[in-house]
C-alpha cells in the first residue's frame, strides 16, 4: 500500500536551527506526514542555513534588511513559499513580525514554537520572566500562527519543572529538549489533518494520548 502524500514544508529560522534539525531528523522517518521541502532565513548569517544545506534541503537567505517595508519582505517570503509549493509554514526560531497580510494569506497553515507554557510569558526573554514570576513549572508550546504576536491557539504543550538555583541559561537548556521532542510530533499531527484550526480553536480528530502528570516536586 502506498503512503499517503506528504505535505511540503518550509522551515523559516532566523538563527542556529536547532528545533529545525530536530523536525529535518524526524521528517526522515518513511511514515512522517511532512517533507521538508525548503528553509528560508531572513539572515544570510544564521548558522542553520548550513545545517539545512548539510541535510540536503535547499535553504536560503531572504535578507530582510535589503527591503523598504515589512510588506515588501513578506511579499519576497510570500512568493519564494508558493513557488517552492509550500503547504505548511513552520517557524523555528524565526525572528521577525509578519505584517497581518501575511499571516492571514497563511491562517490555519503556519505554525511556531515559543519556549513558555502560553498564555504566560509571550514576547522574548521567556526564561527570564519564568525566573522572575516565580512559576515552578515551565515549558514550550507549539501554535497556530495568528496576527497577535505568540497568541494563537495552542497545538501542544510540553512543561519541564523549574528547579532551585535556575537561572535563564539552565532553564533554556532544559526548555529546548522538549521542543525538540515537541515540535515534531506536533509537526506531524498538524501535517497530517489531524489538528487543523477551525473558527479559532484546534479541532483534534482524536483524544490525544498522554497520560499522567508533571508535578515540581
Ligand atoms: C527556540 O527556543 C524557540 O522556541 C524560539 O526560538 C528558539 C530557537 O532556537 N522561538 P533554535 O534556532 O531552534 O535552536
Amino acid at each position: 500500500m502506498s503512503l499517503p502524500k506528504k505535505t511540503r514544508v518550509a522551515i523559516l529560522i532566523s538563527g542556529r536551527g536547532s528545533n529545525m534539525v530536530s523536525v529535518i531528523e524526524a521528517a526522515k522517518a518513511p511514515d512522517y506526514p511532512a517533507e521538508i521541502a525548503l528553509v528560508l532565513s531572513n539572515r544570510p548569517d544564521a548558522g542553520g542555513l548550513a545545517r539545512a544545506a548539510e541535510a540536503g534541503i535547499p535553504a536560503r537567505a531572504i535578507d530582510h534588511t535589503l527591503f523598504a517595508s515589512r510588506e515588501s519582505f513578506d511579499a519576497a517570503l510570500d512568493a519564494a513559499l508558493r513557488e517552492a509549493g509550500i503547504e505548511l509554514v513552520c517557524l523555528a526560531g524565526f525572528m521577525r513580525i509578519f505584517s497581518a497580510g501575511f499571516v492571514e494569506a497563511w491562517a490555519g497553515r503556519m505554525v511556531n514554537i515559543h519556549p513558555s507554557l502560553l498564555p504566560l510569558f509571550r514576547g522574548t526573554h521567556t526564561h527570564e520572566q519564568a525566573l522572575q514570576a516565580g512559576v515552578r513549572l515551565h515549558g514550550c508550546t507549539v501554535h497556530y500562527v495568528v496576527p497577535e504576536l505568540d497568541a494563537g491557539p495552542i497545538i501542544a504543550q510540553a512543561a519541564v519543572p523549574v528547579l532551585t538555583g535556575d537561572d535563564p541559561d539552565s532553564l533554556a537548556d532544559r526548555v529546548i529538549v522538549q521542543e525538540h521532542k515537541l515540535y515534531p510530533k506536533a509537526l506531524a499531527l498538524v501535517a497530517s489533518g489531524q489538528a487543523p484550526l477551525k473558527n479559532g480553536r484546534v479541532d483534534f480528530a482524536a483524544a490525544q494520548g498522554a497520560k499522567g502528570a508533571l508535578h515540581s516536586l
